[in-house]
């Protein structure tokens, strides 16, 4: 693919760069970022200082007003196929020698790099001993009856994050071995002759950025209604802090893998004609949050005014009464459902994405075990509010009808300890 052109404005450029990926586009981005790359820190915590956990990212990134965690605004996920029978001393070696190399070469988060590497039921299955039972992994399926997803077979999953593209571009690019420095420092060890990668997926979240990418995409109408204010293609912030499982409630606190978490990977296409071309401002926030949020006008803008929380108060508990009554029920309302002891189960950490020319979420989540982002998915299917109501199996079904599931995918995040090609019993 050719480089992005001159002509777009920087945060455009940047994004399209992290899209097409390879030397020349790292090249081109880090010219347009400038300055605000050129002096990045290193890392000023040495690696075995860092927290076992490879999913605490909260502490390091940006946060708004009201002590929301800000996503890093680009995205690479790397769904690798392992190139070996069963791995050995010296690709394992390799591997953490490389992951190595990119927490040396910036500070964990936001500002310079946030990253994970998880590994599939599909990778396991080449040993001969079981995961433990403190591991909940099982293969992808499909959730719903309305949905038949591809299922990923890829044997590792990379998900790169900052705010800078040509971070991700870099750090991507030293793991794959095709640079010999990395902010500064030489690059020790690699993924070429160990990994390939298979696919490559892309994204962006944060305000303004979706608006941006509109023009020309797949799924979203020809008028490009994507507010400016919006961190996402629907319009709408998402991921409140008290909407969200902690770090601690989706990390695995027995065992081997004690530390870790798992990763539930789907890719969903958009579907937003009707969406903005239809449905009322109040349909929307109805069907994204819950009935009475439209009739109370709770949500101005994109939520920016809600604070820290959805404010979903008793709003789970009357979804069935909204769903006979009303005939329509919120996102947010039915997915509250599989809340434990008032906490949301899954820390979602998704984006958006243009792949292919099609808006898109890649919709990345972390639980403790996977069992816990099914039960939730349930919960936001709703088939049970489905039946006896005037809800449909998708419409007026929160925002499925504008949704379809085209990939799915589990993976076990290790804790650092055991984060390069581990066997389902380390040490
Ligand atoms: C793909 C498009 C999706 C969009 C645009 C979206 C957007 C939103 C928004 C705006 C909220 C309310 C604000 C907040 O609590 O952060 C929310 C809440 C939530 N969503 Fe989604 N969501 C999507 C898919 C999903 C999926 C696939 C799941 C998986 C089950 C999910 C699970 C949840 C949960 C658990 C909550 C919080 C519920 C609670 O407060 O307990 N969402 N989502």
């Amino acid at each position: 693919m050719s480089p992005p052109s001159r002509g777009l404005p920087r945060r455009a450029f940047v994004r399209s760069a992290v899209a097409i990926g390879g030397a020349s586009a790292l090249a081109a981005c880090m010219d347009r970022e400038g300055e605000e790359v050129a002096d990045l820190p290193q890392a000023s915590v040495a690696p075995e200082d860092l927290p076992e956990r490879q999913h605490a990212w909260n502490d390091h990134v940006l946060e708004d007003e009201h002590g929301n965690a800000l996503a890093p605004e680009h995205n690479v996920l790397l769904c690798l196929d392992y190139l070996g029978d069963r791995p050995t001393d010296a690709e394992r070696g390799e591997v953490e020698a490389a992951l190595t190399t990119l927490e040396r070469a910036y500070e964990r988060g936001s500002d310079g790099l946030a990253f994970t590497v998880g590994y599939s039921p599909a990778y396991f299955d080449r040993f001969d001993g079981d995961l433990p039972g403190s591991v909940h992994l099982p293969d992808p399926e499909p959730l719903a009856s309305i949905e038949d997803p591809a299922l990923d077979a890829y044997d590792a999953l990379v998900h790169l994050a900052s705010d800078h593209g040509s971070v991700v571009l870099a750090a991507e690019e030293a793991l794959t071995g095709e640079r010999a420095s990395l902010n500064g420092l030489d690059v020790e060890g690699s993924f070429d002759g160990i990994f390939e990668v298979a696919e490559r997926r892309t994204g962006f979240v944060g305000e303004g950025l979706p608006a941006d990418e509109q023009e020309g995409v797949r799924g979203i109408p020809d008028s490009e209604p994507v507010p400016e204010d919006a961190p996402m293609f629907m319009g709408f912030k998402s991921g409140f802090r008290k909407n969200q499982a902690s770090e601690d409630r989706v990390t695995i606190d027995a065992g081997p893998f004690a530390g870790g978490t798992t990763t539930h990977l789907s890719r969903i296409r958009l579907h937003l004609e009707q969406w903005y071309e239809q449905d009322s401002r109040d349909q929307r926030v109805a069907k994204m949050f819950c009935p009475a949020h439209a009739d109370e006008g709770r949500v101005e803008g994109a939520g920016h005014d809600l604070g820290d929380s959805s404010e979903l108060g008793d709003c789970p508990a009357h979804a069935t009464d909204d769903a006979r009554n009303r005939g329509v029920v919120g996102h947010a309302q039915k997915a509250a459902r599989a809340r434990e002891d008032d906490e949301p189960r899954i820390l979602r950490r998704d984006f958006d994405s243009t792949d292919g020319g099609e808006a898109a979420v890649h919709f990345l989540a972390h639980q403790r075990a996977v069992s816990e982002f099914v039960e939730t998915r349930r919960a936001m299917t709703g088939a049970d509010l489905a039946r006896d109501s005037a809800v449909g199996s998708r419409t007026n079904n929160g925002i499925l009808q504008y949704l379809t599931v085209a990939n799915r995918a589990n993976y076990l995040v290790p804790p650092r300890r055991h984060r390069s090609l581990p066997s389902p019993a380390p040490e």
